[in-house]
Order: structure tokens, then C-alpha cells, then sequence
């Protein structure tokens, strides 16, 4: 049986970084995200490059019936997926109450539903086959609220709590989910799509790399929440010591994401 990848958010940044090494460790791929231009390109030099089969299917995953479209393609091109990657995702930076509502309602629906609804889609398979892995891209910022930040800190926190409790869930039947949870990435198309201005933060930002890194740790290894650099985890664990509070202050501080 011939198994695929299936990347969401691989037109750019962290996404198109994992389907590149994905392709190269000669996994095949399914390719997500709107761009199709982007990822027509990169599916032909990964074909170029890596000999592997790569496909394309282009969806706004903002779009609720978006997911089940994903699957279709999948289906109807009998494509099997054995690794579910959701990377799609973006952040709005600024101010809660100037939040426009209609960017909130679309990253809650590809940083939340979009997620949720592929794992539902494409986990019942996997159970049958007893074999497949799920790895959900969240973040540092879910594991406190980020004033700035606020409500993509809580989608972050969704992922985080979802892959804990499906972990459990999936105990037994073959199939794992784990989330790696990044700190600031270098991607300046990741700020300027948030409106946060990068030169305000004032934490290591990393390279995409030590993402790759931690995905291909996380598939190697058991863990459950994967901190790529020793500073996220320093962070997580400081949180220990000091009130909530204290660690969503400090985490804004560092973020500079609030309006001035
Ligand atoms: N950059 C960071 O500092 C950082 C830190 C921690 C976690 N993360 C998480 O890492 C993931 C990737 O972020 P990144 O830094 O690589 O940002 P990015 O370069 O902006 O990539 C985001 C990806 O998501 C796709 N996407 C966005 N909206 C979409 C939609 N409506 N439908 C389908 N695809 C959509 C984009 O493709 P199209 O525009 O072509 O649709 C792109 O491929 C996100 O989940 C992000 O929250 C990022």
C-alpha cells in the first residue's frame, strides 16, 4: 500500500519547510493550503528533487466545509494518508477589541475547526489500519494567554488541550497525535500577515529548522508536547513557579504584540 503525507499550510514558512524534509526522508505528499501557484512549485521540485509523488489540492481552510473537500480529494484519488500534518495557521496581532470579526471567525476556523476536522475525517482510517500519526503544529502561546495575542493564544491552547486529551483517546490503537509547540519562528510573512511588528519582541526568535527538527523528534520518539529550543522550554517550566498571571504578563511583555 502506497501512504501518504498530508501537510496543511505547506505553501509557506514552516509548512513548506516540513513537506520539504518530509520529501526528503521519501515520504509522498499531499500539498494544502490556497496557494496553488506556491504549491504546484514546490510540488514539482519535490517530485524533481526527491522522486516522490506529490499532490496538490488547494483549499481556503477558513471555508467550514473545507476539510471534507481535502478528504474527498483524497478519496477519490485513493490517496492513503498515513500522516496528518496540520501546519495551516495564522496569528492576529493587536488589540481584542479592534479585532476585526471576520479575521477572528477565520482563524478560529483554520487554527481550530479546520484541525479538528480533518483528524475526524481522516482518524477513522487510521484506527482500521491501526497505524498513522497525527502531529498538530501549536504553539508556545498556547500554553498562556498573550495579551496582544489573546485570541490566537487561545487557539493555540485548543490544540495543545486536544492533542492531550485525543493522546489519551488513542491509547492502544496504533495511531499517535503529538503537537510540537514553537516559540517566535523566523517568518516575516507570518508577522506581516498578523500585523505584529517584529521588531518588538524581545525573545530569541528561530529558525524554521529547529520545527523540522522537533517534528522529526516527536515522530522518532513518544512525547507528547514537543518544545523545540531549550528557551521554550525554560519558559514552560519557569510558568511552574509564579502565578498565571505573572506568566501571561511576561509573555506579552515579550510578545510586543499589544498596540502602543
Ligand atoms: N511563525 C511563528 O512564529 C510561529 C510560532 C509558533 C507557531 N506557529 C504556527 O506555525 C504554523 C505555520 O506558521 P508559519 O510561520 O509557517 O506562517 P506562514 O508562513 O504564514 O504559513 C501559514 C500557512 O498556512 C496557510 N494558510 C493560512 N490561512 C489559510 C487558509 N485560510 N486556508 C488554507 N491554508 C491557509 C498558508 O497558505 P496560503 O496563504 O497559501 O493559504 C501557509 O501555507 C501556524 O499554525 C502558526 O500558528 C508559527
Amino acid at each position: 500500500m502506497n501512504f501518504y503525507t498530508l501537510i496543511t499550510g505547506a505553501s509557506t514558512g514552516i509548512g513548506k519547510y516540513l513537506a520539504e524534509d518530509f520529501a526528503r526522508m521519501g515520504d509522498n505528499l499531499v500539498l494544502v493550503a490556497r496557494s496553488k501557484d506556491k504549491l504546484e512549485a514546490l510540488a514539482g521540485e519535490l517530485r524533481r528533487t526527491c522522486g516522490v509523488e506529490v499532490h496538490v489540492c488547494a483549499q481556503d481552510l477558513s471555508a467550514v466545509d473545507a476539510a471534507a473537500k481535502v478528504f474527498e480529494f483524497c478519496e477519490q484519488k485513493g490517496l492513503v494518508i498515513d500522516k496528518l500534518v496540520n501546519c495551516a495557521g495564522f496569528s492576529v496581532a493587536g488589540d481584542f477589541e479592534r479585532m476585526d470579526e471576520e479575521m477572528f471567525v477565520q482563524m478560529a476556523t483554520v487554527n481550530m475547526v479546520a484541525v479538528v476536522a480533518l483528524i475526524r475525517l481522516f482518524l477513522p482510517a487510521m484506527r482500521v489500519r491501526r497505524r498513522g500519526t497525527v502531529v498538530n503544529i501549536a504553539s508556545l502561546a498556547g500554553f498562556q494567554g498573550v495579551p496582544g495575542m489573546a485570541a490566537y493564544s487561545a487557539t493555540k491552547a485548543f490544540v495543545v488541550n486536544l492533542t492531550e486529551a485525543l493522546s489519551i483517546e488513542l491509547q492502544g490503537s496504533g495511531v499517535r497525535i503529538f503537537a510540537v509547540c514553537p516559540g517566535f519562528i523566523d517568518n516575516d510573512l507570518f508577522y506581516s500577515r498578523a500585523g505584529h511588528d517584529r521588531s518588538r519582541i524581545i525573545v530569541p526568535v528561530s529558525s524554521p529548522e529547529v520545527v523540522v527538527k522537533a517534528v522529526r523528534k516527536g515522530l522518532a520518539g513518544k512525547a507528547l508536547l514537543i518544545l523545540p529550543t531549550f528557551f521554550d522550554r525554560l519558559m514552560v517550566f519557569s510558568q511552574r513557579f509564579v502565578p498565571r498571571k505573572i506568566a501571561a504578563g511576561l509573555a506579552g511583555v515579550f510578545a510586543g504584540a499589544r498596540e502602543k
